[in-house]
């Protein structure tokens, strides 16, 4: 198993693309964290891994507090041992004209989508510096390269999370640690689930219609599964990447390609 030995914190990992990562990397033999705001969600991720003969711990973590974090890395390194790897998964997302942006959507937004990552990294980084190097996926999004309608604190953040990558890969490259940010299109997820309704009236779309709407739009003719994203992670995490770090990769179907 590629990961065995290893443990892997993923924020997010009660759901969706989050939750995959979780069962993937436990599939590869890692000691994986799944750490979520909600923590029922993350309990059954961490019960499913362990049904499954994998090893995994629930966290209850808002990606937005400080002290959690730290909390979390310290009791981490007591039970497991370093971290290797850090997904920074957790977001949310609003789909919604511009002026009915609030600012406390935006603040929301920015603060789970971005410096939650930048508080993670903290953590992460200074434990893979005192082990001698680790590997960090951050989650950005097709919206973090193309900037589209009624979704400005969104694209703002994930926008963000490409600089963040850039900056922190170029810091800690020659210290063993890669960074680099994930860019799918869309997977269909309780994230979309939520937000299919408003993105159908942004186009004055059937809310059934929008994943067809996708799929008609997207070269490869469908839209991205979780696995298409949990594969893109694994391979960043391998060793078989380990001359990539500060990048960007979309996993989109060919829909863009920048
Ligand atoms: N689904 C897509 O089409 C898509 C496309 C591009 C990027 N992404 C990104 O992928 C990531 C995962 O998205 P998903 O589609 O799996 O969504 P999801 O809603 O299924 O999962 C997101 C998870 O993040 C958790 N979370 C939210 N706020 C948190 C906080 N403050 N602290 C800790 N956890 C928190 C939620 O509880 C949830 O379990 C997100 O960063 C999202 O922006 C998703």
């Amino acid at each position: 198993m590629k990961f065995s030995g290893k443990t892997a914190v993923i924020t997010g990992g009660g759901s969706g693309i989050g939750r995959g990562t979780c069962l993937k990397l436990a599939g590869e033999g890692a000691k994986v964290i799944v750490a979520d705001i909600n923590e029922a969600a993350a309990n059954q991720v961490a019960k499913e891994i362990k049904e499954k003969g994998g090893t995994a711990r629930a966290f209850k973590l808002d990606v937005t507090n400080y002290a959690e974090i730290e909390k979390l890395g310290n009791q981490v390194k007591k039970d497991f041992g370093f971290i290797d790897f850090w997904i920074n998964d957790a977001g949310v997302s609003k789909i919604l004209p511009f002026f009915e942006h609030t600012e406390e959507i935006w603040d929301q937004t920015i603060a789970v989508n971005l410096k939650g990552q930048f508080l993670c990294c903290k953590v992460a980084i200074a434990q893979m510096l005192e082990n001698g190097g680790g590997n960090i996926v951050n989650m950005s999004s097709q919206s973090g390269k193309v900037g589209t309608s009624n979704y400005q604190a969104y694209c703002a953040s994930k926008f963000g999370v490409i600089g963040l990558t850039q900056s922190l890969s170029k810091e800690f490259a020659g210290k063993g640690i890669r960074v680099n940010a994930v860019c799918p299109g869309v997977v269909y997820t309780s994230m979309w689930e939520k937000q299919e309704a408003d993105y159908a009236a942004k186009r004055n779309l059937d809310p059934h219609k929008v994943m067809d709407y996708f799929k008609d739009k997207i070269p490869a003719n469908r839209i991205g599964t979780v696995n298409d994203v949990t594969n893109t992670i694994t391979f960043l995490l391998s060793n078989e990447s380990s001359y990539i770090t500060g990048q960007a990769i979309n996993v989109n179907g060919g829909d863009i390609m920048f």
